[in-house]
Formats: structure tokens, C-alpha cells, sequence
């Protein structure tokens, strides 16, 4: 294994094999050391700097389209980053002009089409990273969108919990182009983030749109000049990473599973996972914040967070 130093202050320790070589304890012990980044991934490029993970589809030159290969270190990528103190928000994006063309053509789809077992095991690598692992990720993730987003790749962006595109990203459901439909998750997570009318729209036409109109549409968030996009990303990163991290994961937890509950179950899901939450938080946010607001009175909840006693 490789581990090369980049710009920063953590020491990030990515996985030797299955296990990690070493892990750092805590935010204060992230901020004052240098951070390694694994290089011998082939097909995904992984950067972490001051808490947040950079993952990087890194197939350029074949406009970042997903790979049995890409699947499988996807895979592993976001199994390690999850339990890893330096890694606090994930951004994903692509290299290059596009963020991701899709499934490969040739290597995820031609290829195996007389290999079944091969073909469902890359399924099935496909499916863990993108929606199984990405869509109730225990931290927060943000869909940076810097190019071409087609067919599978809407998958993984729906997962996200943010998204931010540079405003001429170029975004297509392309499957109809080649005779076939929005198979492996896409069409289902389409009616997570869009309207019947638009999903059906782009779905049946093929028909591209800009980061404009996803923003419109409220497939992103917002879409900004290509040249902000970065600072943009890490200004959302930055102000997550100001919050209770606990209290974080739950919310986003919160909201997506009340989506698919029935109304009846949903009141106790949620009396249920708040009392996880005060059992899990170690900061003890809701105490801290009644606190500082009712006794100390040197907050208002209602226009920013309470002071964190671990920052
Ligand atoms: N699968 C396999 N190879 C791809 C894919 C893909 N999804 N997308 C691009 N490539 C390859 C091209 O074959 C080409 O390879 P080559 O240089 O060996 O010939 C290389 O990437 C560059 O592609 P170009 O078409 O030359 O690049 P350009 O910038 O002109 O166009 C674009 C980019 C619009 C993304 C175009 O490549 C394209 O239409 N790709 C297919 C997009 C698509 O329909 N994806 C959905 C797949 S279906 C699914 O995901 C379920």
C-alpha cells in the first residue's frame, strides 16, 4: 500500500487489506495531523482533506462510466470511510469533464452478457455502493456534479443527501436511446427526487437537461457557475461538519425511512429513534443546547447551533 501525503490536517488511514493500519481518535487529532491518501485504487481516486473525503470517479477518458472493477472498489471505499473518524463528509464526484456516464456499455453489460454469475455479482456490487450503502450512509454525502450525468449514475446522485451541480452539467436518462428501460434502480430512484410528470418525461424522451433545470426541478439543490462548484461543495461540507454528527445521521435517517412508513408506524419510528439518538450522542447535544439556550442564554436554536464542547 501506498500512502502519499496531501495538503491538510488529518491523518487519514485507509484500509491495508481489509483492516486499517492505524485510526485517528478524535476532530482535534484530525485537524493537527497530515493526511495519506491511498493511491492504488485503479478506477476511483480518493483525496481527504480537513474531514472531508473526496471520492473521485476516475475513468475520464471513458467519461467516468462504472465498471464491474469501479463497483467493486466502490464498494470497499464507502465500507471503510463510514467508520472513519477523518472522513466526516463525503463529497462524490467525477474526473474530468464528466461526473458519471453510466453504467459501461461494453465492461458492465456486453461483456458479461454470457458470464451470468459474473453479471449478478457486478449487480450486485453495483447495488450496494449506490443505494444500499449511499442512501442511509451514517454520514453525510454530497453529489458534486462537475459533468455529464446519464443513465445509472442518477442512482448514486438520488442516494446523496445533497446535491450541487455546476449549472451546464448535462444530465440525461439516456436508456431509452438504446432500447432499453431505466433498469436497476433508476427508475425508482427518479420518483424518490422527481415529479411523476418529469420522470415520466425524461425517462420516455431520452431528452437532456442542464443543472439549470435540475435545480428546478429539485433534483439538486442548487446548481452554481462551474467555477464555484468547489467552494460552493465545501461551504455545505464546512456547515454540516459544524453540527452534532449524531444528531446528523438521524435526522437524515429520520426523514428517509418516514418516507417509505405507513403514517400509523411513523409516530413511534420516530419516538423510537430519538431516544437512539440521546442514547448514542456523546456530546449529549439536546442537554448542551437547552442548556446554553434556557439557563446560559448565549444561543438561540433558532437561527444557529449551540456551542459543541468537543470542537
Ligand atoms: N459505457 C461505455 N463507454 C462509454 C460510456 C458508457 N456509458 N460513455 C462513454 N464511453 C466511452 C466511449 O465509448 C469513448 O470510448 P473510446 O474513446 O474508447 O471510443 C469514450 O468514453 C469517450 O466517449 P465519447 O462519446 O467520445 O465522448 P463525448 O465527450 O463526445 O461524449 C457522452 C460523452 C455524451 C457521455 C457519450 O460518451 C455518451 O453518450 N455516453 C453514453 C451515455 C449513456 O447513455 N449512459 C447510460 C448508459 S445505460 C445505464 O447506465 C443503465
Amino acid at each position: 500500500m501506498t500512502l502519499t501525503p496531501v495538503r491538510g490536517g488529518a491523518i487519514t488511514n485507509f484500509p491495508a487489506g481489509d483492516r486499517y493500519v492505524k485510526l485517528a481518535a478524535s476532530e482535534r487529532i484530525q485537524r493537527e495531523n497530515p493526511i495519506m491518501v491511498r493511491q492504488d485504487y485503479q478506477t476511483v481516486k480518493l483525496e481527504c482533506e480537513n474531514g472531508i473525503a473526496w471520492i473521485i470517479l476516475n475513468r475520464p477518458e471513458k467519461r467516468n462510466a462504472m465498471s464491474p472493477q469501479m463497483h467493486r472498489e466502490m464498494s470497499e471505499i464507502l465500507d471503510a470511510l463510514e467508520f472513519d473518524p477523518q472522513a466526516r463528509v463525503l463529497v462524490l464526484t467525477g474526473a474530468g469533464d464528466a461526473w458519471c456516464a453510466g453504467q459501461d456499455l461494453k465492461l458492465f453489460f456486453r461483456d458479461l452478457d454470457d458470464k451470468p454469475e459474473e453479471s449478478a455479482r457486478a449487480h450486485q456490487a453495483s447495488h450496494y455502493w449506490r443505494w444500499g450503502k449511499l442512501y442511509m450512509y451514517r454520514k453525510p454525502t454530497i453529489a458534486m456534479v462537475n459533468g455529464y450525468c446519464f443513465g445509472g449514475g442518477f442512482t448514486q446522485l438520488v442516494a446523496c443527501d445533497f446535491a450541487l451541480a455546476a449549472e451546464d452539467a448535462v444530465f440525461g436518462v439516456s436508456e431509452i436511446n438504446w432500447g432499453i428501460l431505466p433498469g436497476g434502480f433508476v427508475s425508482k430512484a427518479l420518483t424518490e427526487a422527481l415529479s411523476l410528470r418529469d420522470a415520466v418525461w425524461y425517462t420516455m424522451t431520452g431528452e437532456t437537461f442542464d443543472g439549470r433545470t435540475a435545480e428546478r426541478m429539485r433534483l439538486v439543490n442548487r446548481a452554481v457557475p462551474r467555477e464555484r462548484l468547489r467552494e460552493e461543495t465545501i461551504a455545505l461540507a464546512e456547515r454540516l461538519m459544524n453540527l452534532n454528527p449524531e444528531a446528523v445521521r438521524a435526522c437524515k435517517q429520520a426523514i428517509k425511512s418516514v418516507r417509505a412508513i405507513p403514517a400509523d408506524f411513523a409516530g413511534d419510528y420516530l419516538t423510537a429513534k430519538s431516544a437512539e439518538l440521546r442514547f448514542l450522542d456523546a456530546e449529549q447535544g439536546r442537554r448542551q443546547g437547552m442548556s446554553q439556550f434556557l439557563d446560559q442564554k448565549t444561543y438561540r436554536p433558532g437561527f444557529k447551533p449551540y456551542a459543541r464542547p468537543m470542537k
